[in-house]
């Protein structure tokens, strides 16, 4: 069964629409980035993301022993390299859920402080899928898909009420988030080693505590910034110094193999 709210695929014939969508939307809106205020509401959604394995910011192996979040891709900035999303700490919290009718809303107040350390692409179910002038399926801007199950986050961290809906994972949540200093917030700021920075010889441009100058902020690989300076070490994944419709194209199918 592939519930409706997945967001990550694996690639088979019938992703090549959307391998030609993403290819049509990367070489015709590469300026057409989500400038999203500091705090706001979102959709939450959840993927699975391997421990140790480096995302597509290249922080390092050990961020994923902390919480994690891909953002969905015109919010995270960048179609082929590091986006300015890599690195930022965003504070969720759990509001209600979307796809049940009724839908659900916990009596309690879950919240998680997590890393941006991954790109999520648009296409497939489309939460992911927001650009500038179009929402999402839920009418959000932004999508974090929250790395979960993670051995940082308790596997009952989502609310649920089995004898009512008789499912506990609701697949998509409305959410608060709000920016935070990831040093001063996030779980992994204490342990050096899931930290990162940018260029820094350890990781690929997973800056520590972005604040939105150029020197702490990962650069976008858009028409506006040009190609990224080299930052990659042999952990991370390469940024291609090719074109960008080809260099995306490559970094999507990457994505689509490796991401389950
Ligand atoms: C589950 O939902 C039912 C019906 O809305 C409600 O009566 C019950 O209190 C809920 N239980 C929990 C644990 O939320
Ligand atoms: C999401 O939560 C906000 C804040 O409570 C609320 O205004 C909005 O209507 C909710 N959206 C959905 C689709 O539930
Ligand atoms: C970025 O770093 C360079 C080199 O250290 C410095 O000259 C420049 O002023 C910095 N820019 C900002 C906005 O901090």
């Amino acid at each position: 069964m592939v519930p409706p709210y997945h967001t990550r695929i694996t690639l088979s014939l019938h992703h090549i629409p959307y391998l030609l969508l993403l290819f049509f939307v990367a070489t015709t809106t590469g300026t057409d980035w989500i400038d999203y205020p500091s705090d706001g509401t979102a959709t939450l959604t959840h993927y699975t993301l391997p421990k140790d394995y480096i995302a597509s910011c290249g922080c390092t192996a050990a961020s994923t022993h902390y919480p994690t979040a891909a953002m969905s891709q015109m919010a995270y900035g960048s179609f082929a390299a590091y986006g300015p999303g890599c690195g930022r700490c965003f504070k969720i919290t759990l509001l209600n859920t979307y796809i049940p009718d009724p839908p659900f809303f916990p009596n309690v107040q879950k919240s998680v402080v997590i890393k941006v350390t991954d790109v999520c692409p648009a296409g497939g179910a489309g939460w992911c899928s927001a650009t500038n002038g179009h929402p999402n399926r839920g009418g959000q801007y932004i999508n974090f898909d929250l790395a979960w199950p993670s051995s940082s986050i308790p596997d009952d961290f989502f609310p649920s009420n089995a004898s009512f809906y008789g499912f506990t994972d609701f697949g998509v949540w409305n959410v608060s988030y709000e920016s935070v200093s990831c040093l001063q917030s996030w779980a992994g700021a204490k342990q050096r080693a899931a930290l990162g920075s940018v260029n820094d010889g350890s990781s690929a441009c997973c800056p520590a505590d972005p604040t939105g100058s150029v020197n702490d902020t990962c650069p976008s690989f858009s028409d506006d910034n040009g190609i990224p300076p080299d930052t990659t070490t042999s952990n991370a994944i390469p940024s291609p110094a090719i074109p960008v419709s080809l260099g995306s194209l490559l970094l999507l199918l990457l994505g689509l193999c490796l991401s389950v």
